[in-house]
């Protein structure tokens, strides 16, 4: 967890969300999650299909809640919050998600969509300025008012629209913004530029970011810290730099391991796990394995693994992992 002397901008305690299954079973969507970002941090949040990224994101903003746990955004706790307040500290938080098209009401224009927020959160005597404060939102992220305003979503590319999300958001000027896989639904060749853009304009801004995703070298390039979560736990939290050198975690090892080495930017991570076990599916979330969630999957298991969940433990600071076996790397470059 970073040690910073000012309040984090957002924390969350002991996230649990589980989904009602059917004949009384239930989806342990996300079993116990913590974590703190600090004010102009990026934490990326980073795990395979269906470990729980979009779930713990959804309850950071509250939508909804979690089961248990809380979450403080600055000073104020927003679980518990009546719904009023809630949709009013909410404002202070927002969120871009994956599919940029299907987030943007397809009715409405893009000057109209982009003041939205600005609407209904703002202050009463904001209207005047409209015009001239969403086209200057419009140049902040890339795009020509003259050309985009008065369009409609479905006129407009995904990136664009991606783009319009963006600007939507931080018309609101939020503190904390949680993008939930960005660029995984746009073209290969648009990806970089929108990861571009949310890298300066956090940097500007000093926004604390959540970037949750499922390719690594995304989430490594884009954050500060790199959160690995694995069937609803978290597995590893340590700094992004360095990463491929200092994860210690098996998940997080395997993870790296399916990396090519260019696109980490330096050595390759040391030990790869079998091929076979890159392959193993993830358990079902219905019945979670007993003990560490990872177990069935890891090289280094034992009987204590599947006897006793491993709590989380500082193994340098600012680098913290659930794992009985796992130690700090000593000799890499
Ligand atoms: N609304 C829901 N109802 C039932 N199960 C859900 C719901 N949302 C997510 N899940 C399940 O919760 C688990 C975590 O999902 P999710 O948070 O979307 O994972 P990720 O974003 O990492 O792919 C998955 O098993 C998923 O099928
Ligand atoms: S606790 Fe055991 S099963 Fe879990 S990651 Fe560590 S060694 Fe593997
Ligand atoms: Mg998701």
């Amino acid at each position: 967890m970073t040690t910073t002397r000012d309040a984090p901008a957002l924390t969350a305690t002991d996230l649990v969300v589980e989904f009602p299954a059917g004949r009384g079973q239930k989806v342990h969507a996300v079993s116990g999650v913590s974590l703190e970002v600090a004010a102009g941090e990026t934490l990326g949040i980073l795990g395979e299909s269906g470990c729980g990224k979009s779930t713990v994101g959804r309850s950071l903003i509250q939508l909804p809640p979690p089961d248990a746990g809380t979450v403080r955004l600055g000073d104020v706790t927003l679980t518990g919050l009546a719904p009023r307040e809630l949709r009013r500290a909410r404002a202070r938080m927002q969120i871009i998600m994956q599919d940029p098209v299907s987030a943007l009401n397809p009715r409405r224009r893009v000057k109209d969509l982009v003041w939205e927020g600005r609407s209904i959160w703002g202050p009463g005597d904001d209207a005047r300025d409209k015009d001239a404060r969403v086209d200057a939102a419009l140049r902040d992220v890339g795009l020509d008012p003259a050309t985009v305003r008065d369009r409609r979503p479905h006129e407009l590319s995904g990136g664009q629209c991606q783009r319009v999300c963006i600007a939507r958001a931080l018309m609101l000027d939020p503190e904390v913004l949680i993008c939930d896989e960005p660029v995984s639904s746009l073209d290969v060749s648009v990806q970089a530029q929108i990861l571009n853009l949310l890298e300066t304009t956090t940097r500007r801004r000093a926004l604390s970011m959540v970037f949750i995703a499922h390719d690594v070298s995304v989430v490594k390039n884009i954050s500060d810290r790199v959160m690995v979560m694995y069937l609803g736990k978290v597995c590893e939290v340590l700094p992004s730099d360095g990463m491929q050198h200092e994860a210690v975690h098996p998940y997080t090892r395997l993870l790296l391991a399916s990396l090519p080495e260019a696109q980490l930017g330096s050595a390759a991570p040391a030990g790869p796990p079998a091929a076979e076990e890159r392959a193993a599916e993830l358990p079902s979330p219905l019945n979670p394995p007993s003990g560490c969630r990872f177990r069935t999957r890891c090289p280094l298991a034992t009987e204590r693994c599947a006897a006793e969940e491993p709590a989380p433990r500082e193994i340098r600071p600012g680098h913290r992992i659930a794992c009985h076996h796992a130690e700090p790397r000593r000799n890499h470059p």
